[in-house]
């Protein structure tokens, strides 16, 4: 990134404060449900989202987003490496 693409990042214009970090979720079938879970000591799915094959979802986890939870065969792109779920 350069330049004015490298403004706001990090920064975000919710209420919530997100991290400066990226997660990359890639489908690799159709029906892939992304489930968002809950920081604190209570844990629920806040939201899910459902990919079919070949998209992809970026996001990042906040102060409400602690954890997510993958069904189905994704590829997992994250700072710590890249992991294949679902096979
Ligand atoms: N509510 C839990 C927490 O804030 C969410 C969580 C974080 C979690 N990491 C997890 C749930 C790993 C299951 C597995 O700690």
């Amino acid at each position: 990134m350069v330049g004015a693409a490298m403004e706001g990042v990090g920064t975000v214009t919710e209420d919530e404060e997100a991290s400066g970090r990226y997660i990359v979720v890639k489908a690799l079938e159709d029906g892939v449900v992304i489930m968002g879970l809950t920081r604190g000591k209570d844990t629920r799915s806040h939201h899910s989202e459902r990919l079919d094959a070949g998209e992809v979802l970026v996001a990042q986890f906040t102060e409400l987003t602690a954890a997510i939870k993958i069904r189905g065969k994704a590829e997992i792109m994250t700072d710590v490496g890249k992991v294949s779920a679902g096979v």
